[in-house]
């Protein structure tokens, strides 16, 4: 098996990233008493129970909830700048972070406030971190289209630094049809594409957002092992699949780390790479879900290697730093 430091050291994107599901909970007190705000939990000991997940929803829950505390430039900034030091720490050198506008927006935060924030962090992360940086909006599949888009025009009317746009929340009964005209509309702008499928919801929805949507990856995916047919073709197109493991087995989207289908998933050629997701929430970084799945299948290094490889390969980065860190 391959030594942990080892897989630390290995240089990784990381492309599945929900930055507010960076927010420690030690942050989130930190924040709230900055900002005066009363939380439903109010002691770390009383907000760290409620961290056990039965489903994707019960997680969505708190993640909004705890979305509370981030008020100013600052705070966003302050919570990128965590993210990126811990990723530093589990050998990300590239990092395709998202975001959630309307989750803001919605709590009556301007979209400048959390764009401005987040750059702000972002534009010295090289330099401060060794580690370059994508910034994608994501989009709230259980709101409406309409809001999708008017946010979208909102952030290209503001020239917000974004690369791409993704896709999501609550999956199961939100399918990519729903969305057309959004990735029509950021395919126009220059936008990069990408989606969450196939983590709640059937395999249907990966085909459909590769085919309607126009996505250049899928992040989770792990659905798709259930039809052959469509493993076949993300096999034969390499459609990158951004897997994150620790989060599957704390949504209970697998039953157990064992029964994870990312061996499955290797060996069928498929392009898949490990991810963290919300990793205040589901017990870690990149590093550790390297770890967990070394451990778990006796990884040797040339695997480690292959899926860490992918990461890059997979990544929005130009050519001259995919090849500086390949
Ligand atoms: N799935 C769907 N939506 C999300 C997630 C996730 O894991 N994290 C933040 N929003
Ligand atoms: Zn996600």
């Amino acid at each position: 098996t391959v030594h942990p430091a080892a897989l630390l050291s290995l240089p990784k994107a990381e492309l599945h990233l929900h930055i507010e599901g960076t927010l420690e909970p030690e942050l989130i007190l930190e924040l709230a008493a900055r900002n005066g705000i009363t939380l439903p939990h109010p002691t770390l000991e009383v907000l760290r129970e409620q961290y056990e997940f039965s489903d994707l929803q019960s997680f969505l829950d708190l993640y909004y909830a705890n979305m509370a505390v981030l008020i100013t430039e600052a705070d966003f900034a302050d919570m990128t700048r965590a993210y990126l030091a811990r990723a530093r720490d589990s050998g990300v050198r590239h990092a395709e972070i998202m975001f959630d506008p309307q989750a803001h927006a919605a709590r009556g935060i301007e979209l400048s406030t959390a764009v401005n924030g987040i750059a702000a962090a972002l534009a010295s992360s090289e330099a401060e971190f060794g580690i370059s940086t994508v910034l994608i909006a994501a989009f709230l599949r259980d709101e409406t289209e309409e809001s999708a888009l008017e946010v979208l025009e909102a952030l290209l009317a503001m020239r917000a630094p974004i690369t791409g746009i993704g896709l999501d929340s609550a999956e199961v009964g939100h399918p990519p049809s729903k969305f057309i005209r959004l990735y029509k509309r950021a395919a126009e702008a220059g936008l990069r594409l990408t989606a969450h499928a196939g983590e709640e919801g059937p395999p249907s929805y990966v085909e459909d957002a590769l085919n309607l949507l126009g996505v250049e990856r899928i992040d989770h995916g792990i659905r798709a092992v259930e039809d052959r047919i469509l493993v076949k073709r993300l096999v034969r197109e390499q459609v990158p699949l951004t897997v994150c493991p620790l989060s599957n087995v704390r949504l209970r989207a697998v039953d157990t780390l064992a029964a994870h289908p990312l061996p499955q998933m290797i060996s069928a050629g498929l392009n898949v790479c490990i991810n963290s997701d919300d990793p205040a929430y589901f017990g870690g970084y990149v590093g550790a879900n390297f770890d967990a799945m070394a451990a778990e299948f006796a990884w040797d290094a040339a695997t480690a290697e292959l899926l860490a490889g992918n990461s890059i390969r997979s990544s929005f980065a130009p050519d001259a730093r995919k090849d500086a860190l390949l």
